[in-house]
Parts: structure tokens; sequence; C-alpha cells
């Protein structure tokens, strides 16, 4: 028997209806759409607004949008992993709250977290179980709602992170399509140039740090870039190398879409024509779990079967990789 591969057979996104415009942060902190435009790429981003809607709204609504789309039905899958780094509660699963409302009722389910790499490295989990032969219908959720934990009187963040979630679904392949080969690393040492201090087990919110601001993310941001430009750049010229693959061979690089600069530095590190670079971080900014997804629904039209797609990722904690994936399906 063929060797079992794990390919993604659908996709469903969703972003809330509210865009947060450059234009509106002008008038919320002190930043112009020239300076957020060209250091970031960033035109809008979408707000999830109503109150006690979390990341598990948008998870669902993704996941809906896919089984809609290839009129699954949901009874039939068995796992679901929601990626996401701003999961609804402490203590609750997010992933177990989405699992049954989509109707996964015989699914196990769990979140995983891994900042900006949570998507990327669910992608690798995905796949394992497909690979072992276990499970055969596998849903993978990335889902952030980041305005939960951003001071929208912080110039440095505010500018940059979006709400939204994708979906996409791991199903076991016969014909060598699907994940190829995959580099994931992490290095703890990047911990404090990212992070929101205060609200975890380490530092629990007190009145005073609330006050103070310090269950916000807070983000130095120089050091990030530079980490992230060298660590995404380095794993996808590795993969590539590993792989026998030259810039010829790829259809396409779908990169986290944290920086439009930070995009470009690790296509241009592999030679890799514009053309060839998935880029939407001007309509959503920086999604954390949701943009590579949001990458896969965005162009999905134009992928093809057998289409060599790198994927590159990089976050808090650090957390970074590449993954090497054929594509499955034509649309
Ligand atoms: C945040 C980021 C866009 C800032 O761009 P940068 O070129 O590094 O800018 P710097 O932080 O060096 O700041 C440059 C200047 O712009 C100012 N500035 C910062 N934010 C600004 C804003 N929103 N509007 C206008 N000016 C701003 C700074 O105060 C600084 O001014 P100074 O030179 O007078 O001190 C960039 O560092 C970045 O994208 N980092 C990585 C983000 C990321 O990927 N995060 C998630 C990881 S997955």
């Amino acid at each position: 028997m063929s060797k079992i591969t794990a390919a993604i057979t659908g996709v469903g996104a969703y972003v809330p209806e509210y865009r947060l415009t450059n234009q509106i942060l002008e008038t919320m902190v002190d930043t112009n759409d020239e300076w957020i435009t060209t250091r970031t790429g960033i035109k809008e981003r979408r707000i999830l607004k109503e109150e006690g809607k979390g990341t598990s709204f948008l998870a669902i609504k993704a996941a809906q949008d896919l089984i809609d789309k290839k009129g699954i039905d949901p009874k039939d899958i068995e796992l679901v992993i929601v990626a996401t780094a701003t999961p609804d509660m402490k203590a609750a699963s997010t992933a177990a709250f989405t699992a049954t409302h989509i109707g996964a009722i015989n699914a196990f389910s769990f979140d995983l977290e891994a900042a900006c790499s949570s998507f990327l490295f669910g992608m690798s989990v995905a796949s394992s179980y497909i690979e072992s032969g276990k499970y055969k219908n596998v849903l993978l959720i990335g889902a952030d709602k980041n305005s939960s934990f951003i001071n929208y009187k912080d110039r440095a963040t505010c500018i940059i992170f979006g709400d939204g979630a994708g979906a996409v679904l791991f199903e076991p392949n016969h014909e060598g399509l699907g994940l190829q080969d995959e580099i994931l690393r992490s290095n703890g040492e990047g911990r404090e140039f990212l992070q929101a201090t205060y609200g975890g087990s380490s530092y629990p919110i007190t009145a005073d740090t609330f006050n103070e601001g310090k269950h916000y993310v807070f983000q130095e941001g120089r050091t990030v870039f530079k980490n992230a430009v060298f660590n995404m750049a380095d794993v996808t010229e590795r993969i590539l190398e590993r792989n026998n693959l030259t810039n010829d061979d790829i259809s396409w690089l779908a990169a986290h879409q944290a920086n439009k600069r930070i995009i470009e530095a690790t296509a241009s590190r592999v030679s890799l024509e514009p053309a060839k670079v998935m880029m939407n971080i001007h309509k959503y900014g920086n999604t954390t779990s949701a943009t590579l997804p949001l990458l896969l629904h965005d162009y999905e039209s134009q992928l093809k079967k057998g289409d060599k797609i790198i994927f590159a990722a990089f976050g808090g904690g650090f957390t970074w990789g590449s993954i090497y994936l054929k594509w499955a399906y034509n649309s």
C-alpha cells in the first residue's frame, strides 16, 4: 500500500465586518497612513466589536464556511484543533466549545498555542494524526481575536494586529500530495521581546497592573523584526535546499503576514519573484494564527493540484518554522 500523506482538502474563512483603517488609527494615536503603509504594508484590519464574542465566534464561522463549501457532515470530523494565542477563557478549551457548536460531536479537540506560529505548528500536528493512519478527518482552525489584548493607545502595537479566522481540513492522500517536509523551531530567550506580561500564571492581574495596562501586548518591534527576518528566511532557504527545490520549482510562498518587509525579505532570500508571494496583509494586518489559512482562502481559486507551496511563520516565544506542502486539488 502507498504511504499515507496528509493533504489539505478544503478551506474556509471568516473576518469580522468592522474595518479599522489607517485613517481611523490616525485619530486614535500619533501615527499616519504613510508611516504604517511604508513600514508594515497594512492599510486596514478587521475587528470583532460585539461584546461577549471571543475567538470561538471567529473559529466557528470559519469552520462553518468550510463545512458548507465542502458539504461535509460535521459528525465525520474526528479531531478539531484550534490554533490560537487568544483563547476564549482560561481553563475552558476554546476548541471543545467550537467543535460542539459546529456539530463535530464525535470529535475530540484541543487548543494549540505557539503565538504567530500556532497554525504552522498545527499543520504539523494535524498531518501527524493523518499520517499515523488512525484518523481521516482532522479540522485545523487558526483563529485570533487580537483586539482583546491590544492597547489602542500604544502605536507600536495597535497598528499591526487584527482579528480573523481560517480553517482547513486534512485528509489522507495516496498520490503523494500534501505535507512533504517541515523545519520547526523555538527559542524561549525571545519571550522578553513580545509578550502580554500580566494575566497568565506568572503574573496574575491586579488592580494596579490593570490600571497601568500591563495585561496588554508589549513588543520590542525592532528586535522582533530582526529575528523574524533572519529566522524565517533561514528555515525557508533550508527547506528548499533539503528538498532539492529551486525558486523555479516553487509555485507559492505563503508566509505569516506580520510585516510586508519581513515577507519580502524571506522571498528575496530564495530569489522568489513577487507574483509567487501570497500577500493580503494590507486587508487584515497580523491576525496571528489566522494569517496562513486566510492566505489559502484568498488564493484558493489560483491554486492547482500539485502546486508546491512553502509556508513560513515566525512568532512570539520565539517560535518559527517552514513547511513544504503539495496542493491537492483544483478549485
Ligand atoms: C513594529 C514595526 C512596524 C516598527 O517598525 P520599525 O521600522 O522597526 O520602527 P521602530 O520601532 O524602529 O521605530 C522607528 C520610529 O518610528 C516611530 N514609530 C513607532 N511606531 C509608530 C507609528 N505607529 N507611527 C508613527 N511612528 C511610529 C518610533 O517611535 C521611532 O521613532 P524614533 O526614531 O524617533 O525613535 C516593526 O519593528 C515590525 O514590524 N516589527 C515586527 C512586528 C512583528 O512581526 N510582530 C509580530 C511577530 S509575529
